[in-house]
């Protein structure tokens, strides 16, 4: 007979035989059993398709990253730790010493924060093009540039960039085109059939859906996955099994929860507008958004973000924000929870009034992500709080 310390850690361990669970399990092991060398050498010679070690492969992650794929209607998926991780990892995967990478001056501060102050110290070139050039897709790459990106919806201002229009000037010149499809979701807006390389999102948003896991992903071609997912192996930005399996139970629901967020965000933005207490509201489904029309060709639904101009500053907006009751003052978004934030005080913080207004943002913007509580409450919640 073993001595206990030796039972309790190997007695009962690993797979069941019997068991066959109806969901996939949370694999929480770092590393997973040989039963000889050669079994090892036949993995390391690429002969096996075993697992060797989670910052590789996982099987829960494994199972996360096809649902994505799933999603996106692309042949491969990948998550990460978080947003920024998809983002880095991508970039650092695909980019090189000497190359120019175009992307929006509307996108989000850590991204734009990466590009602009990261990449340069390994001389990788960031250029920011407004959302007007942009426009004129053609114009955009330049002799060095091998990657263009952008956002669609951008925040706040769920401006909208013509997705199919850039990939096609990005493909005839060999430049790859990526897009940060955060605020769409998968379920209303699939920039792979619109023709974009490689789509990346915030999986804390929508895509987990319940404001408790930090994650990110990219979805592709297995070509492009073929040069991200080694570098994903060396930077460690890989996610752990506990937020991958959370963010597969997230995505099961993705689409009934999206369908719900669209049609409560029309009612708060058709509402906020006919109101008149707000100057103007932003939101892509409403005829007067200046990309309404961008909007209609690419999206499926029109999301469920809404901004807000107050007129009167930073002050009336900030007597607005303290005022919501049922709307939770944080920031983030895509949650069940209806948020609201500032962007002059979180993503726009530390803007010059001319940064502003490149960006179109003003200081008396409010930024509602439009949960799935009733929306008569959050309707009702809106209307006190505007009274400030
Ligand atoms: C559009 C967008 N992209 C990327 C990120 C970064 O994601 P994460 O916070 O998961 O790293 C965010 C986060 O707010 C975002 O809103």
């Amino acid at each position: 007979m073993k001595g206990s310390s030796t039972r309790v850690i190997h007695e009962a361990e690993g797979a069941s035989r019997t068991a066959d669970p109806l969901t996939t399990p949370i694999y929480q092991a770092t590393t997973f059993l040989f039963e000889s060398a050669e079994e090892v050498r036949a993995y390391m010679q690429g002969r096996s398709d075993k697992f060797l070690y989670s910052r590789y492969r996982n099987p829960t992650i494994q199972s996360t990253e096809a649902k994505v794929a799933a999603l996106e209607g692309a042949e491969a998926a990948l998550v990460l730790a978080s947003g920024m991780a998809a983002v880095s990892t991508a970039v650092l995967a695909l980019l090189s010493s000497g190359d120019e990478i175009v992307c929006s001056a509307a996108i989000y501060g850590n991204t734009l924060h990466l590009l602009q102050s990261v990449l340069p110290r390994f001389g990788i070139a960031a250029r920011f093009a407004t959302l007007e050039e942009f426009a004129r897709p053609d114009g955009l790459a330049g002799p060095r540039t091998k990657v263009v990106w952008f956002e669609s919806p951008i925040n706040p201002t769920l401006r909208c960039v013509d997705i199919a229009a850039v990939a096609d000037a990005c493909r005839r010149r060999g430049v790859l085109s990526i897009v940060d499809s955060t605020f769409a979701s998968p379920v209303n807006q699939t920039p792979l059939a619109l023709g974009v390389d490689l789509v990346m999102h915030s999986a804390t948003k929508y895509l987990n859906g319940h404001s408790d896991v930090t994650a990110g992903v990219l979805a592709g071609s297995s070509a492009i996955m073929r040069r991200i997912e080694p570098i994903r192996r060396l930077l460690g930005s890989v996610v752990d099994p506990v937020p991958a399996y959370a963010l597969a139970r997230g995505l099961k629901t993705l689409a009934v929860r999206v369908a719900r967020q669209n049609e409560s965000a029309f009612a708060v933005a058709r509402w906020l507008e006919q109101d008149r207490r707000g100057k103007r509201v932003f939101y892509p489904g409403l005829p007067s958004h200046p990309d309404h029309a961008i909007a209609k060709k690419q999206m499926r639904g029109f999301g469920g973000m809404v901004c807000v101009d107050l007129d009167g500053g930073i002050e009336r907006a900030s007597r607005f924000f303290d005022r919501l009751q049922v709307v939770r003052r944080a920031t983030s978004l895509g949650g069940v929870e209806s948020l609201c934030s500032l962007p002059v005080d979180t993503s726009q913080w530390g803007y010059t009034d001319e940064q502003l207004e490149r960006a179109g943002v003003t200081r008396g913007m409010a930024r509602l992500s439009v949960g799935l509580e009733d929306v008569d409450d959050l309707i009702a919640d809106l209307d006190q709080a505007l009274n400030a």
